[in-house]
């Protein structure tokens, strides 16, 4: 194939690409971005392997155990461990971007200067984001503490072991064709390794999430240099495409979490836990309600809003709670729910949880479009959500998430919340919501609660 057709494919796959990477903005077209950018790697894949002249033996016997870890993992994966996943491949794609620019450099290591450092700069990106993603990975699935593990100069080895990088990579580029040259170019793979893991054990387990976005666009961005090492455009386009998308959604994250990327990367956030939102807790009395109690109040309500968090998945509560919502629906209320872009812990995971339980798209609002109309409804059904409606994030200055928009449960007429006891969420802080006049608490497992409210619903009729 000529260089000109193979370009004009890859130009085909980075369009599709694009268009993938578009619908994805949407929980409605999500799917069908995903295959479509899916297609259009296959494709860039298959040119790639067709223009090389290769022995397919090895390619073969790679994308047969490649694809059996893939297919088995996706297949095995509970919605719950998903960050550990994406974490998992992110590393793989990270440690394949190191491999490829070590592979140009041993079989070309005479290497002109701007290749060098373009080689250095895809091993270090590289090998951080393999031991980086192994550490987020291992802290997501509890195989380590998912403890902020932070001590005194930490900053300071961390900047000495970066002088290093930059010190050892800037001889390595004068002399990449000597012995010393490829004795430098390993250091530089080592320390990489090394500062993948002392870089990432500050942060504590429940930032992960944005940890792993981070990693993700070091592993675009690693591809993305990767690409220029053995002159691949469509890899310089993907890696670049990947970069800017991780970054994007890291950016959001922090956004939506009202801290600074240098907050979450440096603070050691987790490390100490809060008591309490103020100096004397929170005040008012706890009133808990039983599931007839609930049901009246929801029976008698016009308008519903849900607001999911990180309990609705650990409880795997998302069918019932559906079937709730077309209960009420039945009974006349309009039901909505209420998705908060941390609630959970990893990007869209409310979304996922409800589309798998088919809830229509239409009633997923935003916490920007429920806010303004807060007062107009009637029952806010808090299921498993702490942190993301807890308002000392509006009224407590001293508070850690003191500035983080939440949803404004706490200014709808009547508040039900869901959880199994008086226990802080995420950011270990007590909720004031919990204690409000117009507040009723609901205790046990979501799923068992929500089931019990089906139950109310279902015998009346
Ligand atoms: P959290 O504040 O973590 O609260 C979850 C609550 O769910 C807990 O208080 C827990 O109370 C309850 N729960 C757990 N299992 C339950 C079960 N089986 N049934 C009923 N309730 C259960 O969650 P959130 O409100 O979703 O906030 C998310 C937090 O994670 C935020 O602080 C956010 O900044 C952080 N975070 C999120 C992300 C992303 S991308 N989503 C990334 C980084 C950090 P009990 O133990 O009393 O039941």
């Amino acid at each position: 194939m000529s260089s000109v057709g193979i370009n004009f494919v890859y130009v085909v796959s980075a369009a599709l690409f694009i268009f993938g990477l578009k619908m994805l903005s949407s929980p409605a077209t999500a799917r069908r971005g995903n295959m479509i950018s899916a297609l259009g790697m296959l494709i860039a894949v298959v040119v790639t392997l067709l223009s090389q002249g290769m022995d397919y033996r090895w390619i073969l016997i790679g994308v047969l155990i490649g694809s059996a870890i893939g297919a088995t993992g996706a297949s095995m994966v509970k919605m719950t461990s998903m960050p550990e996943m994406v974490a998992l491949f992110n590393g793989f794609g990270g440690i394949s971007s190191l491999l490829l620019a070590w592979s140009e450099y041993h079989q070309h290591p005479e290497m002109a200067t701007g290749i060098a450092i373009i080689a250095t700069i895809s091993v270090f990106i590289g090998g951080v984001t393999f031991t980086g993603s192994m550490v987020a990975f291992s802290k997501l699935s509890g195989r380590i503490s998912q403890k902020a593990i932070v001590f005194n100069g930490q900053h300071l080895i961390n900047a000495a072991i970066l002088a290093v990088v930059v010190l050892s990579g800037a001889l390595f580029c004068l002399i990449p064709g000597s012995t010393s040259g490829y004795l430098l170019f390993i250091l530089i793979v080592l320390v990489a390794l090394g500062f993948g893991i002392t870089s990432t054990i500050p942060i504590g387990g429940a930032d992960m999430p944005v940890v792993i976005s981070l990693l993700n666009s070091y592993s675009g961005l690693a591809a993305c240099a990767a690409g220029f090492v053995v002159s691949n455009n469509i890899l310089i386009v993907a890696g670049a495409l990947v970069g800017a998308s991780g970054i994007i959604l890291t950016k959001i994250m922090c956004k939506a979490m009202n801290r600074s990327l240098a907050n979450v990367l440096f603070s050691g956030f987790g490390t100490t836990t809060a008591k309490g939102s103020s100096e004397d807790g929170p005040q008012g009395e706890v009133k808990p309600a039983s599931a007839e109690d609930v049901y009246y109040i929801l029976e008698a309500a016009d308008t519903v809003a849900f607001v999911p968090g990180y309990g609705l998945a650990v409880a795997q509560a998302q069918h019932v709670v559906k079937e709730l919502g077309d209960l009420l629906e039945e009974n006349g209320s309009e039901v909505v729910y209420a998705i908060h872009p941390v609630a959970g812990r990893m990007p869209g995971h409310m979304n996922v949880l409800l589309a798998e339980a088919n809830v229509p798209y239409d009633q997923l609002v935003e916490m920007d479009e429920i806010n303004p109309r807060m007062e107009t409804i009637d029952v806010c059904v808090v299921i498993g959500a702490n942190d993301v409606v807890n308002p000392a994030a509006a009224f407590e200055e001293s508070s850690p998430i003191y500035g983080m928009p939440i949803i404004e449960t706490f200014r709808a007429k009547t508040v039900i919340v869901l959880k199994r006891s008086m226990n802080t969420g995420f950011a270990g802080i007590e909720n004031a919501l919990f204690y409000r006049e117009n507040t009723r608490m609901f205790f046990g497992d979501a799923k068992a609660s929500i089931q019990a409210l089906v139950s109310e619903f279902k015998g009346s009729n």
